[in-house]
């Protein structure tokens, strides 16, 4: 772990010009930033149809193929991308146990499962974050061993609870802030600790607090690395803290960025909006004078279909901004246009993102190894389950 968090670190740091930027801020600037230090990686850019640009933005494998070709050395991505894969052979269900949960959730919840189970240390689990304990629930059936579901929201924890007393298995739901000195009241170094995409300080709080504790085990699938309290993310480990490389909460939502995968219907909105935004950013610069963005609040989706000038009435009276009389259509071409410049922007810090995610995944892992465990990392599914499939599976040494 610690040469592949080296290699990870230094190709971050050679490389952080082509992935340390806001494509949608970067957009403004007509030409491509890397024109002089990378002239054939923009040439290809610019080669690209609006369809080429969508296939490869749904497909991050067949883009780090295409641009390998043109900057050979982040051959050292794919070198650095690549984690095992769990051999799962599936759980076998008790009846009702998969009730009210969602598809995706529980192809999710049931490979997470049994990859802690594979894994298990102790004699008890506990859910840290669990929602409504979907996870801990197929981990109380498959085991029978006592779930504490940690959470929050208590409408979730009586949710959960009212469903695992229906089943009969043997789960307590605690309510309770994760952030909290008193969360660790909810361990006893019987458990084995288990996350199913706990953000940010939600999950790191269950790594110190777990490893402080010397829980046997732990099982994390950690997501949203941005929402965390500071402006910066705080490395855990000493090789983290002895990077140079700082992360900003903008930063640490580039892993988040994966490719909308939600149909036409989706994208055609993402279009819309986008472009909207982008086409009165032009205008409030050309037309008002404004020199840096002015940041528009969300819009409901069918509010998208009155049209481009309909969307730049509605933010400027947001945002109290008298308008002159404008021509919207060319301004709405305009946004059209930087739209797919925007994208040929974003496919470079496409690639990446993984990197830039198992750097995180690492600095957390080689934390847990100085605390005294031993640590693997793997994905426990498929992309297109979760795109959030790592797992960081621990057990005391
Ligand atoms: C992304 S959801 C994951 C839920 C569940 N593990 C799953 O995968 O279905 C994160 C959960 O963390 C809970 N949460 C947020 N802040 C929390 C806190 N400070 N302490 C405990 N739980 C918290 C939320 O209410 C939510 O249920």
């Amino acid at each position: 772990m610690k040469h592949h968090f080296t290699s990870l670190n230094s190709l971050l740091l050679t490389y952080q010009d082509l992935w340390r930027f806001e494509p949608f801020l970067q957009s403004v600037d007509e030409q491509l930033p890397w024109i002089s230090q990378y002239p054939q990686l923009c040439q290809w850019l610019y080669s690209l149809t609006y369809e080429q640009i969508d296939a490869y933005k749904a497909d991050s494998e067949s883009l780090l193929t295409a641009i390998t070709r043109v900057l050979p050395e982040l051959a050292a991505i794919k070198k650095n991308s690549q984690l095992k894969k769990l051999t799962l052979s599936g759980l076998h269900l008790e009846r009702g146990v998969e009730s009210g949960v969602p598809g995706r959730k529980l192809a999710q919840v049931v490979s997470m499962g049994e990859a802690a189970l594979q894994q298990h240390e102790g004699q008890e689990w506990l859910e840290w974050c669990s929602g409504k304990g979907f996870l801990g629930r197929i981990l109380a059936s498959q085991s029978q061993q006592k779930v504490t579901s940690f959470e929050f929201q208590q409408a979730l924890c009586d949710a959960g609870q009212s469903e695992a007393n229906k089943q009969k298995l043997p789960m307590t739901f605690i309510q309770g802030d994760a952030l909290a000195e008193s969360a660790k009241r909810a361990m006893n170094s019987r458990q084995h600790a288990v996350a199913l995409h706990a953000c940010g300080d939600l999950h790191v709080s269950l790594i110190k607090k777990a490893s402080n504790a010397q829980l046997p085990a732990m099982t994390i699938s950690p997501c949203c690395y941005h929402l965390i309290e500071g402006e910066n993310y705080q490395p855990l480990s000493s090789f983290g803290q002895s990077s140079e490389l700082t992360l900003s909460k903008a930063e640490l939502r580039i892993p988040l960025q994966e490719t909308v995968t939600g149909g036409e219907r989706v994208k055609r909105h993402r279009f819309e909006e986008m472009s909207f935004r982008l086409g009165l950013d032009l205008l409030l610069r050309q037309v008002c004078g404004f020199e840096h963005y002015v940041p528009i609040p969300s819009i409901k989706k069918s509010s998208l279909a009155d049209g481009f000038q309909s969307f730049c009435l509605w933010a400027t009276k947001k945002k109290q901004i008298e308008l002159p009389e404008v021509d919207f259509l060319h301004f709405q071409q305009l946004g059209e246009q930087r739209y797919w410049h925007m994208e040929r922007l974003s496919l470079v810090q496409q690639v990446f993102r993984r990197s830039l995610e198992l750097w995180l995944v690492l600095d957390k892992s080689l934390y847990i190894e100085e605390q005294g465990y031993q640590v693997d990392i793997v994905e426990f599914c498929a992309k297109e389950v979760t795109p959030r499939n790592i797992l960081i599976c621990a057990t005391k040494t």
